[in-house]
């Protein structure tokens, strides 16, 4: 549970907060690339304490069909919380909140994607906050933009996203449950780092048009540090594949002369088979026919001889 407001120094004079951060540090950021088998892309975010598996499936025909729009892709965004991903229990049936989040990101990834390419399809996202701990919509964009990309879908660019806060006045970045709870105000943005442009902003709570000028600021590099962290996690995926893809074709190269060895004994081998049984039937056939030559020598043919004898008994009786 938060703890009181009286009780928790969000942050000191010097501007430390009560993690330890300073006012412009992230938590720490890791991404898990394709962890779903079933999923067309998918992947696992832990920021600070958060938790979430964004999984992509399609492009798919979209049902029902008078949905489908005839010009572009519809990115149909589905944001879950677990029931046990905050302190107190999370009635499973999706709420006004999720709801909410479930429709601003899906018109935060739009842009990123070339959905034209995909008339009257369905690009289905699913993410699902298993642990939370402030700027899960954040976390949760970040990861789908992954998700997408590792889906294979043509994208612009990536998406990035980050939350400024205000902490007693102190502008600061990337607010957990405490800090988004007690603070005075919470502001998240989903940026493409490439485009330059800001595709999600809102705001909770106070700020003065200068804090919200320095929040912009401060955000749009941090989004930037992120996108560096998102490329680092899918060039890593793929160049995991394309060293197992270049480890078989190495070892297929180095097999290959053994192999054309082997083939060029077993041939040579076949074919001294075959001379030996040439050789061996020739010899035999010279054989039989001396045999056969001796045969006729030594013996005249009985047949003949009867035939002989025969005609010699005709001609006496004619006489
Ligand atoms: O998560 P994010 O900051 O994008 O959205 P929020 O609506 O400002 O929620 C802030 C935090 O409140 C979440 O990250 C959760 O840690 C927490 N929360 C909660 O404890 N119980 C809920 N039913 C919803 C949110």
């Amino acid at each position: 549970m938060a703890k009181n407001k009286e009780e928790t120094v969000l942050i000191t004079k010097d501007g430390i907060r009560h993690d330890g951060r300073k006012r412009e540090d992230l938590r720490e950021i890791s991404f898990e690339v394709g962890v779903l088998d079933r999923a067309d892309g998918s992947c696992l975010i832990e920021w600070g304490r958060n938790k979430i598996l964004a999984a992509v499936y399609g492009p798919r025909e979209l049902h029902p069909k008078h949905m489908q729009m005839p010009s572009q892709a519809y990115i149909r965004c589905e944001y879950r919380m677990a029931t046990f991903s905050v302190p107190d229990r999370k009635r499973p049936a999706p709420n006004r909140r999720e709801k909410e989040i479930s429709k601003l990101l899906g018109e935060a990834l739009d842009p990123a994607l070339f959905t034209y390419l995909y008339p009257r399809s369905v690009i289905d996202v699913f993410i699902e906050v298993l642990q939370a701990d402030g700027g899960t919509r954040c976390a949760a964009i970040t990861a789908a933009s992954l998700a997408l990309a590792d889906a294979g879908i043509p994208m612009r660019d990536l998406v990035s996203g980050v939350a400024a806060g205000n902490l007693s006045g102190k502008v600061v970045l990337d607010l957990d449950d405490i800090e988004d709870k007690e603070g005075e105000g919470d502001l998240p943005i989903a940026y493409l780092p490439n485009l330059e442009k800001v595709v999600l902003l809102q705001s909770d709570g106070i700020f003065t048009p200068d804090q919200y000028k320095e929040a912009l600021d401060m955000l749009v590099p941090a989004c930037k540090k992120v996108y560096q962290l998102q490329r680092k996690a899918i060039t890593d995926k793929y160049s995991q594949i394309n060293d197992a893809v270049q480890k078989d074709i190495d070892a297929e190269a180095k097999a290959k002369p053994a192999k054309d060895k082997k083939k060029a004994d077993e041939s040579k081998a076949k074919d001294d088979k075959k001379d030996k049984k040439k050789a061996d039937d020739g010899k035999k056939s010279k054989a039989d026919k001396e045999d056969k030559k001796k045969k006729g020598l030594k013996k005249p043919s009985k047949k003949k001889d009867d035939k002989k004898q025969a005609s010699k008994e005709k001609e006496a009786k004619k006489d």
